[in-house]
Parts: C-alpha cells; structure tokens; sequence
C-alpha cells in the first residue's frame, strides 16, 4: 500500500520513506542571473561565453502551470519563485497571476537579489504576489560589490525593497548568507537598518551548496553566535514556528521592533520536516537541495504525456525520496567519490 497522509478535509497524499509529505514546491524559472555572487556563479566560471540553457529548453511558463498543478494534487500547498534571477524571465507576473489562480495554491512567494524589484513590484501585487525575500548580505557597499561578482548595485536593491513595501508585499524578508571572515563583521548593520521596518532580516549559514563555492566548515558561523551577538545589542527572544517544516528559527525584538531569523541547515539540520521539492528551469524534479540527480519532466511533458502519467512519474518519486544531506553532511563529505551535486543558480536555494 502506498503510505500517505491525509489532510484536515480527509484527503490522502503521498509521504516519502522518512514519512515527509510534499507541500511547498521551488520554482527556478531563469538560470541566468545578473549577479555574480562568488559562493553561487564565479565569475570565472560564469563568463560572458558560459552556455546557459535556450530559451526553448527552458519550461514556458503553461508547462509550468500544468506541473504546478499536477503538484497541488500530489500535497503541494506553498510556491516560490527562484532563479537564478527569476526577475530576468520576461513578464513574470502573467506567471505569478496564472498561478494563484490554481486551487490548492494557498501561498506564492518570490525570492530575488532585488536589482529589478521597483520595476516590477506593484505589476507583481496586481497579479496576485503578497510577498517577497530579497538576497542582500551586506550593506557595506565594497563589500557588496565583491560578494555580488563586482555590481555596485546595492542602491538599486534597497531601492528594490522600498518598493516592495510600498507595494505591500510585506513583510519583505531579506536572506543573508554570513561568510565567517567575508560578511560577519557587517551583519549586525542589517538588523540595524531594517529593525522597526515592515521587513524580517534572515541569516543563512553558508553551506557547501554544488561543486564550487570551496566551503569548508570554518566558513560558517553558527547562527547561535549571531543571537548572542544580536541580544547583546538588541535583547530578543524566540518565537514558535509558523509552520512545521520552516526552515527559519524565528526571535523577537522584546521592543516591538519586529523579528529577525536565522537558517541554520549546518549547524542545526533540518531534514527531519523536509517538505520541499524543487524543480529546474529545464523541468528536471529534485528532491533535495543537494541532489545528484533529478526527474526529467520535460521529455515526457513535450512528449504528450498525460497528467496520470505524469502525476504517477512525480509521486513514484515522492514516494521512493530518503534525502537528508544535510544531517548527513560530515559523512558524505569524508566518501571518497562525493557525488556531483546540482548547482544553486541551477535550482535557486
Ligand atoms: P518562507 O516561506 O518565507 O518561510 O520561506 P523559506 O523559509 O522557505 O525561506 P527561503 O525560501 O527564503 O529560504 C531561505 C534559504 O534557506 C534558502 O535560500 C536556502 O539557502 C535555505 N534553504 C531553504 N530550503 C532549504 C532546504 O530545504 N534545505 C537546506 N539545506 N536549505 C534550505
Ligand atoms: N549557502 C547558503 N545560502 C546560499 N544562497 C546561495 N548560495 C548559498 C550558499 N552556499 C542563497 C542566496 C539566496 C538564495 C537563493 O540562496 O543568498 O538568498
Ligand atoms: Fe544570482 Fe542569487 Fe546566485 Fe547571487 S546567489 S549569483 S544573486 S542566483
Ligand atoms: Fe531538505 Fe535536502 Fe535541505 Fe535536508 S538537505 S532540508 S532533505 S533539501
């Protein structure tokens, strides 16, 4: 029999080995990204004649919209837009309008480095987006420029995030990655700037994401460091959950001044309530954020499959998923032949 879960109107999806139902799917819609961010596409690797995919091998966005909705019947509650840069994909919003409009579909979020944010905000609310996360890890600005691959476009993402508050699509969060010896000098700037502001800062340990970012362990600075360097400032205390599953630890600032979070994937693994599949801009179905391999959803989609097939492909994969890397991490790292994992540009955090 296959194990599954029901939901609080009785109606039954599939759970994977670990007994994890599937309930928020990450769309990368663009692979291409108009940053260079060194821990995700170095410059020397990304350069001006790098082969990223043709527009026809990436998904249009009806195929998107007919695997969104195939996922709904499989769990699927929760979307988020990602990239690369998923702002580059032209006219963004007619996609975000076609999704919400999908049953099932109780949340659609937006992750973007903010370059193009002011453009596209209230285009993007009209359409039906209540929110967004900003990457930005730092605003010291010659940081900002080394750790986005040499843009100086900070002014333009906060400008991007202004935006999105005047928008409404708030609260915006901004995702922070905090590079011991890069950016964790400047995190406390953040949770300066935006403390009392419609906006919840996010520190995320660095991780060792795909095969090129040359991670090593002392480059991460467990989050409880930051909590106590933040209380000291700023005294805060923990809040529950919004969800099962959420991968943020949520504090409060005892002054009212809002909340901040910290993502902990390394030092705190959270596989245990991993509900989250991703899929790639060229249709392939991951698992996992560190997966070695993906299901190719494309070839069948094009080759007129029908939903059954599909909706079968997808939950058989569901179904036989035993992913958790990251509370796996040291022991994978030490194998002699680590596997090739998917890069972040590829499949979008
Ligand atoms: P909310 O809906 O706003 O709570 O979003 P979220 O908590 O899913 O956060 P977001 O999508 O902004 O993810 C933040 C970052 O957490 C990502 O960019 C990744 O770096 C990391 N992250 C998210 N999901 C996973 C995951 O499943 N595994 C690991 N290891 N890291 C993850
Ligand atoms: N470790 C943690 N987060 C990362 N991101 C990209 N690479 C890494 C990494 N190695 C984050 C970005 C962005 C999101 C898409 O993923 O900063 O917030
Ligand atoms: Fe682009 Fe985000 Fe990767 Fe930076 S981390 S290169 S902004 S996709
Ligand atoms: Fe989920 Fe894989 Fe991240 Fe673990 S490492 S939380 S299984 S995506």
């Amino acid at each position: 029999m296959t194990p599954t879960i029901r939901d609080i109107r009785g109606a039954q999806f599939p759970v994977d080995r670990l007994g994890r139902p599937l309930h928020d799917l990450r769309i990368s819609v663009m692979d291409r990204c108009n940053f260079r961010c060194p821990y995700c596409m170095p410059r020397e690797r990304f350069h001006e004649h790098y082969q990223f995919l043709r527009s026809t091998e990436r998904l249009s966005f009806e195929e998107i919209v007919r695997l969104s909705r195939l996922f709904t019947a499989l769990g699927v509650r929760k979307l988020r837009l990602t990239g690369g840069e998923p702002l580059l994909r032209h006219n963004l919003a007619d996609l975000v309008g076609d999704l919400t409009s999908l049953p099932g579909v109780e949340d659609i979020a937006l992750t973007t480095n903010g370059v193009l944010l002011a453009q596209h905000a209230v285009d993007l609310h009209a359409n039906g987006l209540r929110r967004v996360t900003v990457s930005l890890d730092t605003l010291d600005r010659e940081l900002f420029k080394r750790m986005s691959g040499g843009f100086a476009a900070l002014d333009q993402v906060l400008a991007g995030i202004e935006a999105a508050i005047e928008a409404e699509l708030t609260p915006v969060k901004v995702n922070a990655v905090i590079e011991r010896g890069v950016n964790d000098h400047t995190a406390l700037d953040l949770v300066e700037h935006f403390r009392g502001r419609p906006v919840i800062v996010r520190f995320i340990e660095f991780m060792d994401v795909g095969n090129r970012n040359a991670w090593r362990p002392e480059m991460v600075v467990p989050s409880r460091e930051l909590v106590e360097r933040i209380d000291a400032r700023w005294p805060i205390e923990p809040v529950s959950r919004n969800y099962r599953g959420e991968v943020a630890q949520r504090w409060r600032f005892k002054d009212g001044a809002g909340e901040v979070g910290f993502i902990s994937s390394v030092s705190q693994p959270f596989c245990g309530a991993c509900s989250r599949a991703r899929l790639s801009s060229e249709g392939r179905f991951y698992t996992c954020l560190f997966a070695a391999q993906g299901l190719d959803l494309r070839a069948p989609l094009r080759a007129g499959a029908s939903d059954a097939e599909l909706l079968q492909m997808m939950r058989d994969a569901w179904l036989g998923r035993t992913d958790r890397y990251s509370e796996l991490r040291e022991q994978l790292r030490r194998e002699e032949h680590p596997v090739k994992k998917i890069e972040m540009y590829y499949i979008g955090g």
